[in-house]
């Protein structure tokens, strides 16, 4: 049994989310994980680092028979070696393919309120943004398929980026709502580019279905954007596997992969994915036990305490959406009311979207004792407004 409800201190670590915020406030912001990874990650880690010597890498077959065998065993994705290519992050990935697939000003289009790199992918690269916003159907949302073919045949899209499982709301997209999407995008000729980096993050009754799985002809225009990264807290070692089918689009890729400059892997990036992949099953449904007893926690103390507050229960990722409309603030009331109030420093909603406006995300990846914590500080924060 590991033990999630360890308390490591991470200040003065170089970490974003610590070392950003006061010490007097809760920081459950950036998505990474309060949890130290699995021990062989450690162990790998320090037995490269002992051999002391760092010259230049390159990635060996025992790293791709890795991959290849965790998204058989976790996905039931028959992927082959020549298809994955490692970068350092998924938005540098989503990047290269937005350069490597689309001209300046073509359109592309993303569904709100998303994960806000996105944006900034597009516009950096002098594309045009095209933002398709979700419905809410009262505790979910859902996508229009009718309005997105409308949206994608007169904007002229020629790429789709999409969230699966879907950072900040927590959807997990079905294999119909999948199909639909993929059989919209093939008609027009769009390219998807399937941002998969939550996809170990699934709770019961839902499952993630890559978007290659969804429909065997989708292979031919998409491409799977994945990481050991979230799954085992090891953003800082920039390391992921971008998964491509296709050859014509592998080789647009790899092309712009090289012009880029960010070629070369990261040697403790490559040997924490090999160690985590190989070792990590029973310590990652540890892990997602441990992040649903995070969620029915919240869930339980909102409905007691804080009903006015609407939470949207994640099918995946280890984010909470929160409605906080009904405190009637605006959106710059409602960032200041938690930091200087509530005490808490989370992801505004409005940063994903004006759609997110009135909602905050926040991140469960800590001990329930952070969590509770937290929900206590937020509970009299709200009374203290109410007074
Ligand atoms: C949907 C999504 N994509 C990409 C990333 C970041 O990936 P990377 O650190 O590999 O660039 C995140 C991090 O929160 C994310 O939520």
């Amino acid at each position: 049994m590991y033990n999630f409800d360890q308390e490591i201190n991470r200040y003065h670590t170089n970490s974003i989310k610590y070392d950003q915020a006061d010490e007097n406030v809760i920081p459950m912001w950036v998505a990474d994980m309060d949890f130290e990874t699995l021990p062989e990650v450690k162990e790998a880690l320090i037995k490269r680092a002992s051999h002391g010597i760092f010259g230049y890498a390159s990635v060996e077959d025992d790293y791709y028979e890795s991959v290849i065998s965790w998204m058989k065993r976790r996905h039931d994705l028959d992927i082959q070696k020549d298809w994955i290519t490692t970068t350092c992050g998924v938005v540098s990935a989503i990047k290269l393919a937005i350069r490597a697939y689309t001209k300046e000003n073509d359109a592309i289009l993303i569904m709100k309120p998303v994960y806000y790199p996105f944006d900034i992918s597009i516009q950096t690269n002098h594309r045009k943004k095209i933002e398709f916003p979700l419905d809410l159907i009262e505790d979910h949302y859902e996508c229009n398929t009718t309005k997105l073919e409308k949206s994608i045949k007169e904007n002229q899209v020629k790429m789709v980026i999409l969230c699966n499982p879907h950072n900040p709301i927590g959807k997990v997209y079905t294999k119909d709502e999948l199909i639909q999407i993929g059989n919209i995008c093939k008609k027009y000729h769009v390219i998807v580019v399937s941002d998969e980096i939550h996809q170990d993050f699934i709770y019961k009754g839902n499952k993630h279905i890559p978007f290659y799985l969804a429909d065997d002809s989708f292979k031919e225009f998409s491409i799977l954007c994945t990481a050991p990264s979230k799954t085992f807290n090891l953003a800082a070692l920039q390391t992921s596997n971008i998964i491509i089918a296709n050859k014509e689009l592998r080789t647009l890729y790899l092309e712009e992969k090289q012009k880029s400059g960010i070629n070369d892997p990261n040697i403790f990036g490559l040997e924490a994915a090999k160690a985590a992949y190989q070792y990590g099953e029973q310590w990652l449904d540890e892990l997602i036990d441990y992040l649903q007893g995070n969620i029915d926690a919240m869930r339980e103390y909102l409905h007691e305490y804080l009903p006015e507050l609407k939470m949207l229960i994640p099918q995946g990722t280890y984010l909470v959406w929160l409605d906080m409309r009904a405190l009637g603030l605006s959106h710059e009331e409602l960032e200041k009311f938690m930091l200087n109030e509530a005490h808490l420093m989370l992801d505004e909603g409005y940063i994903f979207g004006k759609e997110g406006a009135g909602f905050e995300r926040i991140n469960i990846a800590c001990t329930r004792k952070t969590l509770m914590k937290a929900l206590n500080q937020l509970y009299l924060a709200v009374q203290k407004l109410k007074k």
